[in-house]
Protein backbone atom coordinates (compact mmCIF):
# COMPACT_ATOMS: atom_id res chain seq x y z
CA UNK A 1 0.00 0.00 0.00
CA UNK A 2 1.30 3.64 -1.06
CA UNK A 3 0.79 6.87 0.01
CA UNK A 4 1.97 10.20 -1.19
CA UNK A 5 2.39 12.64 1.51
CA UNK A 6 2.57 16.07 1.07
CA UNK A 7 3.57 19.31 3.37
CA UNK A 8 3.69 23.09 2.56
CA UNK A 9 2.41 24.56 5.62
CA UNK A 10 5.68 27.14 6.39
CA UNK A 11 8.15 27.35 3.99
CA UNK A 12 9.35 23.56 3.03
CA UNK A 13 7.74 22.35 0.27
CA UNK A 14 8.39 18.50 0.66
CA UNK A 15 6.48 15.11 -0.85
CA UNK A 16 7.66 11.59 0.89
CA UNK A 17 6.70 7.85 -0.74
CA UNK A 18 5.36 5.40 2.18
CA UNK A 19 5.09 1.34 0.85
CA UNK A 20 3.35 0.08 3.59
CA UNK A 21 4.30 2.28 6.76
CA UNK A 22 7.69 2.15 5.49
CA UNK A 23 9.56 5.54 3.65
CA UNK A 24 10.93 5.26 0.26
CA UNK A 25 11.64 8.80 0.10
CA UNK A 26 11.62 11.86 0.95
CA UNK A 27 12.41 15.44 -0.80
CA UNK A 28 12.22 19.10 0.50
CA UNK A 29 12.69 21.85 -0.99
CA UNK A 30 13.46 24.88 1.27
CA UNK A 31 13.31 28.51 0.18
CA UNK A 32 15.98 30.72 0.46
CA UNK A 33 13.75 34.04 -0.88
CA UNK A 34 13.45 34.76 3.33
CA UNK A 35 16.94 35.03 4.41
CA UNK A 36 16.78 39.05 3.36
CA UNK A 37 13.74 39.69 5.29
CA UNK A 38 15.03 38.30 8.35
CA UNK A 39 11.77 36.22 8.60
CA UNK A 40 9.28 34.08 6.62
CA UNK A 41 7.07 36.80 3.67
CA UNK A 42 3.86 34.69 3.71
CA UNK A 43 3.16 35.59 0.19
CA UNK A 44 6.92 34.80 -1.38
CA UNK A 45 6.05 31.24 0.58
CA UNK A 46 3.23 30.70 -1.79
CA UNK A 47 4.53 31.71 -4.80
CA UNK A 48 7.65 29.13 -4.13
CA UNK A 49 5.42 26.69 -3.05
CA UNK A 50 3.32 26.69 -6.59
CA UNK A 51 6.96 27.00 -8.18
CA UNK A 52 8.17 24.07 -5.61
CA UNK A 53 5.33 21.64 -6.05
CA UNK A 54 5.27 19.40 -8.77
CA UNK A 55 9.03 19.19 -9.47
CA UNK A 56 9.31 17.87 -5.65
CA UNK A 57 6.44 15.65 -5.47
CA UNK A 58 7.78 14.14 -9.49
CA UNK A 59 11.01 13.65 -7.63
CA UNK A 60 9.53 11.80 -4.41
CA UNK A 61 7.38 9.31 -6.74
CA UNK A 62 10.40 8.88 -8.67
CA UNK A 63 12.92 8.49 -5.64
CA UNK A 64 10.41 5.40 -4.77
CA UNK A 65 10.70 3.71 -7.95
CA UNK A 66 7.21 4.11 -8.60
CA UNK A 67 4.67 5.26 -10.78
CA UNK A 68 1.90 7.55 -9.66
CA UNK A 69 -0.79 5.19 -10.80
CA UNK A 70 0.46 2.53 -7.89
CA UNK A 71 -0.30 5.23 -5.20
CA UNK A 72 -3.39 4.31 -3.18
CA UNK A 73 -4.21 7.48 -1.45
CA UNK A 74 -2.50 11.05 -0.73
CA UNK A 75 -1.85 12.70 2.95
CA UNK A 76 -1.31 16.10 3.19
CA UNK A 77 -1.02 18.96 5.60
CA UNK A 78 -4.30 20.77 6.13
CA UNK A 79 -3.38 22.91 9.10
CA UNK A 80 -2.00 24.75 10.95
CA UNK A 81 0.18 26.74 9.24
CA UNK A 82 0.30 29.95 6.79
CA UNK A 83 -3.43 29.85 4.71
CA UNK A 84 -1.73 30.79 1.64
CA UNK A 85 1.04 28.04 2.11
CA UNK A 86 -1.42 25.41 3.11
CA UNK A 87 -3.68 26.50 -0.08
CA UNK A 88 -1.07 25.33 -2.14
CA UNK A 89 -0.42 21.86 -1.12
CA UNK A 90 -4.48 20.89 -0.03
CA UNK A 91 -5.36 22.06 -3.45
CA UNK A 92 -2.86 20.18 -5.01
CA UNK A 93 -3.28 16.85 -3.22
CA UNK A 94 -6.62 17.51 -4.19
CA UNK A 95 -6.65 17.26 -7.33
CA UNK A 96 -3.70 14.72 -7.11
CA UNK A 97 -6.13 12.19 -5.53
CA UNK A 98 -8.95 12.92 -7.80
CA UNK A 99 -7.18 12.60 -10.82
CA UNK A 100 -6.21 9.16 -9.72
CA UNK A 101 -9.59 7.74 -7.84
CA UNK A 102 -7.98 7.84 -4.90
CA UNK A 103 -8.85 8.51 -1.01
CA UNK A 104 -7.54 11.88 0.58
CA UNK A 105 -6.38 11.69 4.07
CA UNK A 106 -5.83 15.47 5.94
CA UNK A 107 -3.38 15.74 9.38
CA UNK A 108 -2.41 17.80 11.59
CA UNK A 109 1.20 19.21 11.15
CA UNK A 110 1.10 19.34 14.77
CA UNK A 111 0.64 15.61 15.67
CA UNK A 112 2.85 14.89 12.36
CA UNK A 113 5.94 16.24 14.47
CA UNK A 114 4.63 14.58 17.39
CA UNK A 115 4.29 10.94 15.61
CA UNK A 116 7.72 11.82 13.77
CA UNK A 117 9.46 8.81 15.50
CA UNK A 118 7.56 6.48 14.01
CA UNK A 119 9.18 6.88 10.50
CA UNK A 120 10.60 4.07 9.64
CA UNK A 121 13.77 3.88 6.90
CA UNK A 122 13.32 -0.03 7.07
CA UNK A 123 11.63 -3.16 8.44
CA UNK A 124 14.35 -4.13 10.79
CA UNK A 125 13.73 -0.05 12.28
CA UNK A 126 12.16 -0.58 15.45
CA UNK A 127 13.26 1.68 18.26
CA UNK A 128 9.80 3.34 18.34
CA UNK A 129 8.19 4.76 21.50
CA UNK A 130 5.16 2.45 23.06
CA UNK A 131 2.18 4.46 24.92
CA UNK A 132 2.14 6.69 26.46
CA UNK A 133 4.99 8.84 25.80
CA UNK A 134 5.25 12.26 26.69
CA UNK A 135 6.91 14.59 23.91
CA UNK A 136 8.46 18.03 24.10
CA UNK A 137 7.02 19.64 20.84
CA UNK A 138 9.44 22.99 20.01
CA UNK A 139 9.48 24.60 16.97
CA UNK A 140 9.02 28.26 15.31
CA UNK A 141 5.60 28.48 15.99
CA UNK A 142 5.07 25.87 19.46
CA UNK A 143 6.52 25.05 22.51
CA UNK A 144 4.36 22.19 23.94
CA UNK A 145 4.63 19.24 26.25
CA UNK A 146 2.06 16.86 24.50
CA UNK A 147 1.42 13.35 26.41
CA UNK A 148 0.46 10.86 23.72
CA UNK A 149 -1.84 8.39 24.63
CA UNK A 150 -2.28 6.79 21.07
CA UNK A 151 -1.59 7.89 17.30
CA UNK A 152 -4.98 9.62 17.23
CA UNK A 153 -5.31 10.62 21.17
CA UNK A 154 -2.87 13.34 21.96
CA UNK A 155 -3.13 15.61 25.34
CA UNK A 156 -1.66 19.13 25.36
CA UNK A 157 -0.09 19.73 28.98
CA UNK A 158 1.35 22.63 28.48
CA UNK A 159 2.18 25.20 25.98
CA UNK A 160 3.95 28.72 25.34
CA UNK A 161 1.84 31.58 26.23
CA UNK A 162 3.60 34.18 24.18
CA UNK A 163 6.41 33.04 22.07
CA UNK A 164 7.37 29.66 20.88
CA UNK A 165 11.46 28.43 21.99
CA UNK A 166 12.50 28.84 18.25
CA UNK A 167 10.46 32.39 17.69
CA UNK A 168 12.28 33.71 20.97
CA UNK A 169 15.85 32.45 19.49
CA UNK A 170 14.99 34.03 15.54
CA UNK A 171 14.47 37.32 17.41
CA UNK A 172 17.21 37.27 19.74
CA UNK A 173 19.49 36.12 16.44
CA UNK A 174 18.12 39.02 14.28
CA UNK A 175 18.63 41.59 17.22
CA UNK A 176 22.50 40.42 16.80
CA UNK A 177 22.59 41.03 13.12
CA UNK A 178 23.00 37.14 13.19
CA UNK A 179 20.60 36.55 9.78
CA UNK A 180 17.79 34.00 9.69
CA UNK A 181 16.73 31.81 10.86
CA UNK A 182 18.39 31.87 13.93
CA UNK A 183 18.26 28.69 15.00
CA UNK A 184 21.35 26.87 13.36
CA UNK A 185 23.46 29.88 13.37
CA UNK A 186 22.79 29.99 18.04
CA UNK A 187 23.85 26.51 17.76
CA UNK A 188 26.86 26.40 15.69
CA UNK A 189 28.01 29.41 17.85
CA UNK A 190 27.09 28.00 21.04
CA UNK A 191 29.04 25.21 20.47
CA UNK A 192 32.45 27.53 21.19
CA UNK A 193 30.69 29.61 23.91
CA UNK A 194 30.73 29.66 27.83
CA UNK A 195 26.72 29.07 28.46
CA UNK A 196 27.65 30.70 31.90
CA UNK A 197 29.03 33.69 30.72
CA UNK A 198 25.30 35.58 31.07
CA UNK A 199 22.24 35.59 32.62
CA UNK A 200 18.70 36.29 31.55
CA UNK A 201 15.54 36.22 32.98
CA UNK A 202 13.38 33.03 33.54
CA UNK A 203 10.08 33.15 33.45
CA UNK A 204 8.34 31.84 36.64
CA UNK A 205 4.76 30.46 35.69
CA UNK A 206 2.63 27.86 37.07
CA UNK A 207 1.96 24.19 35.22
CA UNK A 208 3.49 23.30 32.48
CA UNK A 209 2.66 26.14 30.32
CA UNK A 210 5.90 28.18 28.90
CA UNK A 211 6.76 31.95 28.16
CA UNK A 212 9.85 33.48 26.00
CA UNK A 213 8.93 36.76 25.48
CA UNK A 214 10.20 38.05 28.94
CA UNK A 215 13.55 36.21 27.95
CA UNK A 216 13.63 37.87 24.71
CA UNK A 217 13.06 41.80 26.27
CA UNK A 218 15.64 40.65 29.05
CA UNK A 219 18.39 39.94 25.66
CA UNK A 220 17.30 42.96 24.61
CA UNK A 221 17.79 45.37 27.11
CA UNK A 222 21.00 43.79 28.48
CA UNK A 223 22.75 43.76 24.94
CA UNK A 224 21.22 47.77 24.82
CA UNK A 225 23.15 48.48 28.09
CA UNK A 226 26.21 46.84 27.04
CA UNK A 227 26.55 48.14 23.57
CA UNK A 228 26.51 51.65 24.97
CA UNK A 229 30.15 50.65 26.66
CA UNK A 230 31.51 48.73 23.58
CA UNK A 231 29.55 48.85 20.11
CA UNK A 232 31.56 45.98 19.56
CA UNK A 233 29.85 43.77 22.29
CA UNK A 234 28.25 41.51 19.95
CA UNK A 235 31.14 40.55 17.55
CA UNK A 236 33.53 40.30 20.81
CA UNK A 237 30.85 37.84 22.49
CA UNK A 238 28.97 36.55 20.49
CA UNK A 239 29.95 33.30 21.33
CA UNK A 240 29.42 33.38 24.41
CA UNK A 241 25.67 35.24 23.64
CA UNK A 242 24.56 32.25 21.89
CA UNK A 243 25.47 29.52 24.52
CA UNK A 244 24.16 31.53 27.53
CA UNK A 245 20.96 31.87 25.50
CA UNK A 246 20.78 28.59 24.29
CA UNK A 247 21.25 27.36 27.93
CA UNK A 248 18.41 29.76 29.35
CA UNK A 249 16.02 28.45 26.97
CA UNK A 250 17.23 24.71 27.61
CA UNK A 251 17.20 24.68 30.92
CA UNK A 252 13.82 26.39 30.85
CA UNK A 253 11.89 23.50 28.62
CA UNK A 254 13.60 20.77 30.55
CA UNK A 255 12.09 22.12 33.89
CA UNK A 256 8.84 21.61 32.99
CA UNK A 257 9.78 18.65 31.14
CA UNK A 258 10.98 17.15 34.35
CA UNK A 259 7.69 18.43 36.20
CA UNK A 260 6.15 16.46 33.46
CA UNK A 261 7.47 13.11 34.35
CA UNK A 262 7.80 13.42 37.99
CA UNK A 263 3.86 14.01 37.56
CA UNK A 264 2.98 11.60 35.04
CA UNK A 265 5.42 8.68 35.87
CA UNK A 266 5.71 8.90 32.45
CA UNK A 267 9.14 8.02 31.48
CA UNK A 268 9.52 7.59 27.96
CA UNK A 269 9.96 11.11 26.10
CA UNK A 270 10.27 12.46 23.26
CA UNK A 271 11.55 16.01 21.28
CA UNK A 272 10.10 16.61 18.29
CA UNK A 273 9.93 19.96 15.83
CA UNK A 274 12.20 22.31 14.68
CA UNK A 275 14.51 23.19 17.69
CA UNK A 276 14.66 19.91 18.25
CA UNK A 277 18.01 20.12 15.55
CA UNK A 278 19.73 21.93 18.76
CA UNK A 279 22.65 19.86 19.75
CA UNK A 280 22.17 21.84 23.44
CA UNK A 281 19.21 20.55 23.76
CA UNK A 282 19.71 16.83 22.50
CA UNK A 283 22.62 16.87 24.99
CA UNK A 284 20.33 18.06 28.32
CA UNK A 285 18.18 15.19 26.86
CA UNK A 286 21.00 12.30 26.61
CA UNK A 287 22.01 14.07 29.91
CA UNK A 288 18.48 13.43 31.51
CA UNK A 289 18.03 9.92 30.00
CA UNK A 290 21.40 9.47 32.03
CA UNK A 291 20.30 10.89 35.48
CA UNK A 292 16.76 10.22 35.57
CA UNK A 293 16.86 6.95 33.73
CA UNK A 294 14.20 8.12 30.99
CA UNK A 295 14.21 6.30 27.57
CA UNK A 296 14.59 9.05 25.03
CA UNK A 297 13.63 9.86 21.23
CA UNK A 298 15.56 12.16 19.49
CA UNK A 299 14.32 12.52 15.45
CA UNK A 300 17.10 12.64 12.76
CA UNK A 301 17.99 16.05 11.79
CA UNK A 302 15.80 15.28 8.74
CA UNK A 303 12.97 14.78 10.77
CA UNK A 304 13.24 17.99 13.10
CA UNK A 305 12.19 20.85 10.55
CA UNK A 306 9.15 20.36 8.57
CA UNK A 307 9.31 17.33 5.93
CA UNK A 308 6.24 15.35 3.92
CA UNK A 309 8.05 11.83 6.06
CA UNK A 310 6.16 13.09 9.29
CA UNK A 311 2.97 13.54 7.37
CA UNK A 312 3.32 10.11 5.08
CA UNK A 313 3.26 8.46 8.52
CA UNK A 314 0.41 9.92 10.27
CA UNK A 315 -1.49 9.46 7.12
CA UNK A 316 -0.46 5.86 7.35
CA UNK A 317 -2.03 5.06 10.57
CA UNK A 318 -5.30 7.09 9.81
CA UNK A 319 -5.22 5.02 6.76
CA UNK A 320 -5.41 1.65 8.88
CA UNK A 321 -8.58 3.64 10.42
CA UNK A 322 -10.23 4.73 7.59
CA UNK A 323 -10.24 8.21 8.00
CA UNK A 324 -10.25 9.85 5.14
CA UNK A 325 -11.16 13.30 3.91
CA UNK A 326 -13.72 14.94 2.22
CA UNK A 327 -13.28 16.89 -1.16
CA UNK A 328 -14.78 19.68 0.33
CA UNK A 329 -12.77 19.75 3.56
CA UNK A 330 -10.78 23.45 4.09
CA UNK A 331 -7.13 24.04 5.17
CA UNK A 332 -7.12 25.92 8.45
CA UNK A 333 -4.04 28.25 9.82
CA UNK A 334 -5.08 27.52 13.33
CA UNK A 335 -6.92 24.60 15.35
CA UNK A 336 -10.54 25.98 16.33
CA UNK A 337 -12.91 23.37 17.89
CA UNK A 338 -14.75 23.77 14.66
CA UNK A 339 -11.94 22.65 12.28
CA UNK A 340 -11.33 19.98 14.91
CA UNK A 341 -14.87 18.43 14.79
CA UNK A 342 -14.53 18.77 11.05
CA UNK A 343 -11.71 16.29 10.90
CA UNK A 344 -10.32 13.23 13.02
CA UNK A 345 -10.05 13.05 16.68
CA UNK A 346 -7.08 15.77 16.55
CA UNK A 347 -6.77 17.28 20.08
CA UNK A 348 -2.94 19.31 19.45
CA UNK A 349 -3.82 22.71 19.34
CA UNK A 350 -1.47 25.74 17.52
O1 LIG B 1 9.51 22.93 12.94
P1 LIG B 1 10.08 24.04 12.14
O2 LIG B 1 10.92 23.70 10.96
O3 LIG B 1 9.00 25.03 11.63
C1 LIG B 1 7.89 25.42 12.33
O4 LIG B 1 8.02 26.37 13.12
O5 LIG B 1 6.84 24.75 12.12
O6 LIG B 1 10.96 24.92 13.18
C2 LIG B 1 11.66 26.05 12.77
C3 LIG B 1 12.37 26.62 13.99
C4 LIG B 1 13.03 27.96 13.73
O7 LIG B 1 12.72 28.84 14.79
C5 LIG B 1 14.51 27.63 13.70
O8 LIG B 1 15.36 28.69 14.09
C6 LIG B 1 14.56 26.50 14.70
O9 LIG B 1 13.41 25.72 14.42
N1 LIG B 1 15.77 25.69 14.56
C7 LIG B 1 16.71 25.58 15.53
C8 LIG B 1 17.74 24.77 15.00
N2 LIG B 1 17.40 24.40 13.73
C9 LIG B 1 16.18 24.97 13.48
N3 LIG B 1 16.76 26.09 16.76
C10 LIG B 1 17.85 25.81 17.50
N4 LIG B 1 18.88 25.07 17.06
C11 LIG B 1 18.87 24.52 15.83
N5 LIG B 1 19.89 23.77 15.40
Amino acid sequence: MYILAIESSCDDTSAAVLRDGILLSNVTASQSVHEEYGGVVPELASRAHQQNIVPVVDAAIKRASIMKEDLNAVAFTRGPGLMGSLLVGVSFAKGFARSLGIPMIDVNHLQGHVLAHFIRESEDDNDQPTFPYLCLLVSGGNSQIVKVNSYKDMEILGQTIDDAAGEAIDKCSKVMGLGYPGGPIIDKLARQGNADAFEFSKPDIAGYDYSFSGLKTSFLYHLRDWLKEDPDFIEHHKEDLAASLEKTIVDILMKKLRKAVKDTGIRQVAVAGGVSANNGLRNAFRDHARRYHWKIFIPKFSYTTDNAAMIGITGYFKYLDKDFASIDLPAYARVTNQNVGQSSSHKTQS
